[in-house]
């Protein structure tokens, strides 16, 4: 059944028809109007790549290298997985079958707050993958701390710190009809009193309630700076959207940005990811890797970004569509799409590595570019 799925659009439909609305609209659904949920997938189609031609493509490489804090990575494909809640609403083995894809793609797994397995059970399975934690800053500092101590002692690399949530996004259909996770399913990571703040007196728990109860929205810099000096790991920060913001960001100590409008899922009207990221690029000028997530559908897409100077994409919902139509190997499947699809834009567009692609100016323009010259 996967074989007959050959893009990650195909993964999609064949995940749609296999979902419940409630679970459709909790993955699928943007903020407000939906016009930055749309542009992240616009503004990618709206780029376009100027090939080169012979030269001799028979061998190339795709693997990508960096570092954060003092760890070194060597990523065999520059595609990781976003962190994204609740992956057993997806498939049964949930977080587990997500982390088994990430360490046969030996890439970086990026584990929500949010997970329905605990960040302990998917460490233990997490094989070659690289985990990294997600948190947001919650009222209670010692509720962080200990999250990113049990991080820290079960080996995750580092702490994806995401400053795009003070609240949470206003999602219209999740309004209409609130999201409640089933009742079988738990916040993993959160221990019996932490947890029960996350239901309702139905007995129904949802991201909102657990969101509006935790979340802190007095977040500023110096929670930031904060984590940086607390935290045993190195701290990326996840949700950033500005040049200045990414300096001050790098001036307070993250170790990496993700340049990140949350799927389009918070503020509505923020620009794409991909339009930002030259600014951003520009700003931080190597003194951290930076990365970008949101509507990365395709080989293309990565091959633009990475043009555009990130080192890494990150995926969301495709993962949570391969999770819906295989589980692990579901998953496997999306990523390798994404991996034989960038292989093709590398050949086809003249390049035989990465770093090329990254130091080859105008590689990658604007549709108006060339007519805009006449
Ligand atoms: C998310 N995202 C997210 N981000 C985060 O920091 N913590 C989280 O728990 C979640 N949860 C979550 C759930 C669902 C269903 C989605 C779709 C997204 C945002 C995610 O990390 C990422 O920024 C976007 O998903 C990237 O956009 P694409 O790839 O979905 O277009
Ligand atoms: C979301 C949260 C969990 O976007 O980040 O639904």
């Amino acid at each position: 059944m996967l074989s007959s799925l050959i893009c990650v659009d195909d993964v999609e439909e064949k995940a749609l028809s296999l979902m419940s609305k409630a679970t459709r609209d909790y993955y699928q659904i943007g903020s407000d109007t939906e016009a930055t949920l749309r542009r992240n997938l616009d503004a990618f189609r709206n780029l376009l790549i100027r090939p080169r031609c012979l030269r001799n493509v028979s061998e190339i490489h795709i693997s990508q290298s960096f570092s954060i804090g003092n760890v070194n990575y060597e990523i065999p494909c520059p595609v990781g997985i976003a962190p994204s809640a609740f992956h057993r609403l997806a498939h049964d083995e949930g977080e587990i079958a997500t982390v088994k894809a990430a360490g046969k793609a030996k890439t970086i797994m990026i584990l929500s707050s949010l997970s329905t397995v605990s960040m302990e059970d998917v460490a233990r399975e997490s094989g070659d993958a690289h985990l990294w934690f997600q948190l947001y800053i919650y009222r209670d500092r010692n509720l962080n701390r200990r999250l990113v101590e049990r991080a820290f002692k079960s080996g995750y690399k580092a702490v994806v710190l995401t400053i795009d949530a003070p609240p949470f996004g206003r999602r219209r259909e999740l309004g209409r009809h609130p999201f409640k996770l089933p009742p079988h399913l738990q916040l993993a990571n959160f221990e019996s009193d932490e947890f029960k703040i996350t239901r309702t007196p139905a007995g129904a728990s949802g991201v909102r309630q657990f969101a509006d109860n935790l979340f802190d929205e007095s977040i500023n810099w110096k929670d930031l700076k904060w984590l940086v000096e607390t935290s045993p790991l190195p701290v990326v920060v996840k949700g950033v959207m500005r040049g200045d913001d990414a300096v001050r960001a790098v001036e307070s100590g993250a170790a990496g940005v993700i340049v990140s409008n949350h799927g389009g899922r918070q503020l509505d009207f923020a620009p794409s990811t991909v339009e930002v990221l030259p600014e951003v690029m520009a700003a931080v000028s190597g003194r951290v890797p930076v990365f970008v997530d949101g509507g990365v559908r395709s080989g293309n897409d990565v091959f633009k970004a990475l043009a555009l100077g990130a080192q890494m994409v990150f995926v969301g919902r495709p993962v949570l569509w391969g999770l819906t139509v295989g589980g692990s190997e579901g998953v496997s499947h999306v990523l390798d799409i994404l991996k034989s699809e960038l292989e093709y834009t590398m050949k086809l567009s003249g390049h035989t590595s990465i770093e090329e692609v990254q130091q080859s100016k105008n590689l990658v323009v604007p549709s108006s570019y060339f007519l805009s010259k006449l």
